[in-house]
C-alpha cells in the first residue's frame, strides 16, 4: 500500500507515497550506486563553493565534508546501507548525510538532481575514458611484444580473403595497432568533451542565489590545459544533453568492432586450414563431445561482445531521439548501457591482450603460405612498367603469364623465359629476380609500406608511443 512519503527529499507536496511497484520500477540505486565517489566529490565541491560565497558557514562546510568522507569510507568498505526506497545514489547519500549532519539540509542549496547527475556522469566519463585507455594500452603492449618476437616472419596479406601480397607479419599486427590507437584517441576526445562543469545549471534555469560556477568547476578539475575553469554555457542544454553517453558508447562500440575484426583474423589463422598460429590454452576451451577440439572461445566472445556494445549505442540513440527539452525521467535509462559498455570494453581489452600475448606462430606454415610466387604478380607488372610498358598493358601481360603457369600446372617463377617473352617482349632474362621475396619487400620503401625499413621505423614509433 502507498503511504505518506516523508523519507524522500521531494515528499513535501505529496499526501501519499509511491506504490511498492512504482519504487521497484523507478529506482536506479541498484545501478547508479557506482557513482557514489563522483557524487560525493561533486557534493564536496558544491558545499565548498556554498561556503565560499557565504551561503553556508565554514563550519557547516566542514561538517558536511567530514560526513561525506565517512560515507565514502563506508561505501568503499561495503558497509553503507543502500535503500531502494530512496530511489537513487544522490538521495541515498543526501539522506544518510542529513541523519548524521544537520547542516546537510543546506547541501542541496542552488542545486538540482539534474545538474548533479550531469556532473556525476561527466566526472565518471573522465574516469572511465582514462581507465579504458589504460586497458587498451595494455593490449597494444601485448601486441608489440608479439610483433617483436616474430619480427622476421612474413605472411600473405589478404583481400577478399584471397592471398594478395606478401607483408611482414608485424605490418599486419601494426594495422591492428593503429585501430587500437584510434580507439584510445577517441576515448581521449570523449574525456575532453566531458570536461565542462554542469553545476549551477540547476533543474533547468540556474538559480537566483549568488553562486560561483567557476569555483566548483576548478574544485572538480573541469579546467583547460592552463587551469582555467570550463563551465557549460546553456543551463537547459546542460541538463538535457546526453551526447557524451552516445559518444562514449560509440567509442566502445568502435573498439568492439576492432576487437571483433582482430578476433576474426585470429580465428582464421588458428584454423587447421591456415594454421599460422597456436592460440594460448588459457584462452581456449574444449568440446564436451569431441576430444580433439580446441576452440578459440575468447576470440569468438570478443566477436560476440561487439554486438552487445553496438546494442548499447543503439539503446542510447533511441532513448534520446524523441525527448522534448529538457530532463525527462526516460534519461535515467541512460546509465545501464554506458556502465555495461565500460565493463565489457574493459574485460574485452584485457582478454584481447591476454590472447595476443599467449599466441605463438607456426613459422614454417607462414613461410610456406608466403612463398607462393603469384603473390608477386603485381611486382612483375611493376617490372614491366619500369621497362616502359603502360601499367594496363603490363597488368594484361602478367595476367597472361599467370594463366600460362596455371595451364601448365607450374609455379609462376618456373615458366621458361622464352615462353614468357612470347607474351611480352619487354620481359628480360632477369624477370625471375622479381620473385625474390626479401628483395620485393625491400623495394617497398615509402611511408606506410611493409618494407623492412618502414617496418623498423614503425617498431621504433610504437616502442616510443607505448612506453
Ligand atoms: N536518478 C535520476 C536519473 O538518473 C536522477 C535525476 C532525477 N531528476 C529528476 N528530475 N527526477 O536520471
Amino acid at each position: 500500500m502507498a503511504k505518506k512519503n516523508s523519507h524522500v527529499t521531494w515528499g513535501g507536496r505529496f499526501t501519499a507515497g509511491p506504490a511498492e511497484l512504482m519504487l521497484q520500477f523507478s529506482e536506479s540505486v541498484s545501478f547508479d550506486r557506482r557513482l557514489a565517489p563522483f557524487d560525493i566529490a561533486g557534493s564536496k565541491a558544491h558545499s565548498a563553493m556554498l561556503a565560499h560565497v557565504g551561503l553556508i558557514t565554514p563550519k557547516e562546510r566542514d561538517a558536511i565534508h567530514a560526513g561525506l568522507d565517512a560515507i565514502l569510507a563506508e561505501v568503499h568498505a561495503g558497509k553503507f546501507t543502500w535503500e531502494t526506497k530512496l530511489e537513487d545514489v544522490h538521495m541515498n547519500i543526501e539522506q544518510a548525510l542529513t541523519q548524521r549532519v544537520p547542516a546537510a539540509a543546506k547541501l542541496h542549496t542552488a542545486r538540482s538532481r539534474n545538474d548533479q547527475v550531469a556532473t556525476d556522469m561527466r566526472l565518471w566519463f573522465k574516469y572511465a575514458c582514462a581507465a579504458l585507455g589504460e586497458k587498451i594500452l595494455g593490449a597494444q603492449r601485448a601486441l608489440l611484444a608479439v610483433a617483436e618476437a616474430n619480427r622476421d616472419v612474413l605472411i600473405p596479406g589478404y583481400t577478399h580473403l584471397q592471398r594478395a601480397q606478401p607483408v611482414f607479419l608485424s605490418h599486419h599486427l601494426f594495422a591492428w595497432m593503429e585501430m587500437l590507437d584510434r580507439d584510445r584517441a577517441r576515448l581521449a576526445d570523449v574525456a575532453a568533451h566531458a570536461n565542462w562543469s554542469p553545476l549551477g545549471s540547476g533543474a533547468i534555469a540556474g538559480t537566483t542565489l549568488p553562486i560561483d560556477r567557476e569555483f566548483t568547476a576548478k574544485a572538480l578539475g573541469f579546467v583547460d590545459a592552463k587551469g582555467r575553469p570550463q563551465v557549460t554555457q546553456n543551463s537547459m542544454d546542460t541538463v538535457a544533453d546526453r551526447d557524451l553517453f552516445i559518444e562514449f558508447a560509440a567509442a566502445c562500440a568502435t573498439f568492439g568492432v576492432h576487437a571483433s575484426r582482430i578476433a576474426e583474423d585470429l580465428i582464421l589463422w588458428s584454423s587447421t586450414e591456415f594454421k599460422f598460429i597456436e592460440l594460448p590454452d588459457a584462452f581456449c576451451t574444449g568440446s564436451s563431445l569431441m576430444p580433439q577440439k580446441k576452440n578459440p572461445d575468447s576470440c569468438e566472445l570478443l566477436r560476440g561482445k561487439s554486438a552487445r556494445l553496438q546494442g548499447n549505442l543503439h539503446t542510447l540513440l533511441t532513448l534520446t531521439k524523441g525527448l522534448p527539452l529538457t530532463y525527462n525521467r526516460d534519461l535515467q535509462e541512460d546509465k545501464p548501457p554506458v556502465f555495461d559498455s565500460f565493463d565489457q570494453t574493459a574485460i574485452c581489452a584485457d582478454v584481447l591482450g591476454g590472447t595476443l600475448a599467449g599466441m605463438t606462430f607456426y613459422r614454417e606454415r607462414c613461410a610456406a603460405a608466403v612463398a607462393d610466387p603469384a603473390l608477386l604478380a603485381t611486382d612483375l607488372a611493376d617490372y614491366l612498367v619500369l621497362r616502359g610498358v603502360a601499367f594496363r598493358d603490363a597488368h594484361h601481360a602478367v595476367g597472361a603469364v599467370v594463366r600460362l603457369a596455371e595451364e601448365n600446372s607450374v609455379a609462376l617463377d618456373q615458366l621458361p623465359t622464352e615462353e614468357v617473352q612470347k607474351i611480352h617482349a619487354a620481359f628480360g632474362a632477369d624477370w625471375v629476380e622479381v620473385f625474390d621475396l626479401r628483395r620485393a619487400l625491400a623495394k617497398r620503401t615509402g611511408t606506410g609500406m611493409p618494407g623492412p625499413l618502414q617496418v623498423a621505423r614503425q617498431f621504433a614509433r610504437w616502442k616510443k608511443r607505448l612506453k
